[in-house]
């Protein structure tokens, strides 16, 4: 053995201990992170800024809420869409409440029911939408509204989560598909056409219905990210190495922005690498010249 090989070999082993703690410290890092999207089409002739906010569970940002409405705040959005599990079955309503009561006063507010929310059963299921009543938030169940937002106009159709049928709840017939197509027949025309809807694993469905843009949640992010190797380990109905955990998809002419959401306090397994998010998203009109109508960007 040559002289001096043992401290080296510790020195070796000590920094590999110091660089795999800072590795899974950074990891588990999770404050709120901003995440905008922009889509462009032939559709928008005025520029629309969305926030999209999923999978909240509950789950507490700072004092009364402050610091995701401080961050929602800062990007000026026109319209506030909220994409199901907003409430937990588990934690009590009182995060939720405080941040409803915040954003339906200052914009207009869509939301649609995620499967936590059913879990939750039924009493409890109807005291949640009570609360967004009080709130001024508008539940979309299979409807479409038109949106008028500065001489934009949209058609914002909503779909519950396919858990309502699962779970007993009383239901239209046809099932969650047979609401997807009634929000879709009930949109007309040629404006743009936008669905709010917790499941990103249907995308397929939503694209072959003709949506332009289909907002989601439910992945969580996939719990479990490797920045540039794996964009997610797990996420409900879609299993391991999920295909749609988050980000920004096409499909025969559609796009879905799947929000990696903001559970954190309400899920047992740590999120890493997968810092909560506020997603937001910028409709803007075509740019002939551009190469590609999608981009995106993260911010912390
Ligand atoms: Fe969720």
């Amino acid at each position: 053995m040559k002289p001096g090989s043992k401290p080296a070999g510790r020195r070796r082993l000590l920094f590999a201990l110091a660089a795999l703690a800072a590795f899974c410290a950074v990891g588990l890092y999770n404050g709120l992170a901003l995440r905008q999207y922009t889509v462009a089409s032939p559709k928008i002739t005025s520029p629309v800024r969305l926030a999209l906010v999923t999978d909240l569970h509950s789950c507490r940002y700072g004092e009364k809420q402050g610091a995701l409405l401080e961050a929602i705040r800062r990007q000026q959005p026109d319209l506030i869409l909220l994409a199901g599990d907003i409430f937990d079955d588990k934690l009590p309503d009182d995060n939720t409440r405080q941040f409803l009561e915040a954003v339906g006063l200052e914009y207009p507010c869509y939301y649609v029911t995620g499967n936590h929310e059913y879990r939750a059963g039924g009493d409890a299921f109807a005291e949640k939408m009570a609360i967004l009543v009080e709130c001024g938030v508008t539940r979309l169940a299979g409807e479409a509204v038109s949106v008028c937002v500065k001489e934009q106009e949209l058609v914002l159709c909503g779909v519950d989560d396919p858990d309502a049928w699962r779970l007993g709840f009383e239901m239209d017939s046809g099932g969650f598909e047979g609401q997807v197509k009634r929000a879709r027949d009930a949109c007309g025309g040629e404006r743009y056409r936008l669905l709010l809807s917790h499941r990103p694993e249907r995308f397929a469905l939503y694209a072959r219905q003709g949506f332009d843009l289909a907002l989601c949640g439910h992945a969580h992010g996939g719990q479990w990210r490797i920045p540039g190797l794996l964009n997610g380990l797990i996420a409900p109905n879609q299993g391991l190495f999920p295909q749609y955990a988050g980000g920004c998809y096409r499909q025969n002419g559609a796009v879905m922005v799947v929000s990696r959401g903001l559970a954190r306090e309400s899920t047992l397994v740590p999120r890493f690498y997968n810092r909560p998010e506020l997603v937001i998203v910028d409709l803007v009109p075509e740019n002939p010249t551009a190469g590609s109508n999608l981009s995106m960007e993260g911010e912390s």
